[in-house]
């Protein structure tokens, strides 16, 4: 069997890492990269931390509107799948190269595989909530990281193809935790203690887009004592337009976006995460420390109904009284996203349809 797995930004790579480890055990893979993200720290680093084949194409789509970016990925992507032929395609998580990937290839009447299937956070504002329902709907095997999206696709009436198998970002965490603890030297190098500083991430659109809401967030950020801030590009190229940038250079430890080993440490030994992302409240989950999450809702919602995740929109008052008192409830932890083993589920029930989704 041919696969194509098709990645373009920061979390497609981190999924596809584990997933690709196994594929290259039973079948032939070709990797496109559809040139979403392209500054080193949020392309490059990962493939070499985490050794994913390079790609053997790289569309060069780069940052545009969602309708050229994603239409530009679709009529290459095309021109992809009409040479390689495969049998089927894969795609990742929620971004816009997911859903090109999957609308080029369901529109060739090419399989369609969705890792990370039936996630839902019933904010049809976010253009993530978007790409997933659309893509979930264009695929032909989806892959479950949770029951609750199994429920999800059933209430929208996908129950062919579903699989729950687990989620590949534990997979990845689990492999390269330890890796992590080794060859990371990003405490030293920041002068962090374990549990003395908080970590923060914010780059959602609804967020950064939005000046009132990224001013109360940096705001709360600047109060908050030893904060360490790895900043998304989008998010910094908005701060400087809105005039912020230099008041939170002033008081908080900015840096630049950090490869996935020292990200995992600095996750680990963190006080609290404070963020917006799916990725990072997930890995705070998996490595059992509290999150502070700066939305309105989550599709993670097993992380606040286990009690470490908190969900404080960009108010920030309340951002501040959660970095202070959210505390949560440690007894309650279950392995709520899987074993560390999703791929190699993926793999096994693809090769038992050789080939031949149902
Ligand atoms: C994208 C995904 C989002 C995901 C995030 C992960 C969509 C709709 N959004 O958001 O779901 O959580 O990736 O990080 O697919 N930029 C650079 N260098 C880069 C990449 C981006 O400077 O390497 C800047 C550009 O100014 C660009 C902006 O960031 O316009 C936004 O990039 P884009 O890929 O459109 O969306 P993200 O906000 O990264
Ligand atoms: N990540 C990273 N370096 C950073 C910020 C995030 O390696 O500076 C990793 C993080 O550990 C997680 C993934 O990127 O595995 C999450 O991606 P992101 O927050 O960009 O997107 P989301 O998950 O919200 O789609």
């Amino acid at each position: 069997m041919k696969v194509v797995s098709i990645v373009g930004a920061r979390p497609n790579f981190i999924k596809l890492a584990p997933l690709s480890k196994e594929i290259r055990k039973e079948f032939d893979e070709v990797v496109v990269h559809t040139g979403q993200h392209y500054d080193y720290e949020m392309d490059r680093v990962f493939f070499e931390q985490l050794e994913i084949p390079d790609p053997d194409y790289h569309l060069g789509v780069g940052s545009g509107t969602h309708g050229y970016q994603t239409g530009e990925m679709v009529k290459k992507i095309e021109e992809v799948l009409f040479k390689e032929e495969p049998d089927l395609v894969i795609v990742f998580g929620d971004t816009n190269s997911t859903l090109a990937g999957a609308l080029a290839a369901v529109k060739l009447h090419i399989k369609v595989a969705h890792v990370e299937a039936g996630l839902r956070s019933f904010d049809r504002k976010m253009p993530e909530e978007i790409n997933r329902v659309l893509t979930d709907h264009c695929s032909d095997l989806l892959f479950c990281p949770t029951e609750r999206a199994v429920e999800n696709l059933k209430r929208e009436g996908i129950v062919r193809g579903v699989h729950l198998t687990g989620d590949v970002m534990v997979d990845a965490v689990k492999q390269n935790i330890k890796i992590a603890e080794e060859k990371s030297r990003i405490l030293d190098q920041l002068g962090l203690e374990p549990e003395e500083y908080f970590l923060a991430t914010v780059h959602r659109a609804e967020n950064t887009d939005n000046a009132e809401r990224l001013k109360h967030i940096v705001e709360a950020f600047c109060e908050t004592e030893n904060l360490v801030f790895p900043c998304h590009p989008r998010t910094e190229n908005r701060l400087k337009n809105f005039g912020l940038w230099e008041t939170v250079v002033k008081n908080v430890n900015v840096i630049r976006p950090v490869g996935y080993l020292d990200m995992l440490v600095l996750e680990k030994n963190a006080r609290k995460v404070i963020t917006d992302s799916g990725g990072v409240q997930k890995e705070a989950y998996i490595l059992r420390v509290p999150c502070i999450t700066l939305r309105e809702t989550t599709e993670w919602v097993e992380t606040v109904e286990d009690g470490w995740n908190v969900l404080v929109g960009a108010d920030k008052s309340r951002i501040l009284n959660a970095v202070e008192n959210f505390e949560p409830e440690r007894r309650h932890y279950s392995q709520r996203f899987g074993d560390g083993k999703a791929s190699r589920r993926v793999v096994e029930i693809l090769k038992e349809l050789n080939g031949k989704p149902e």
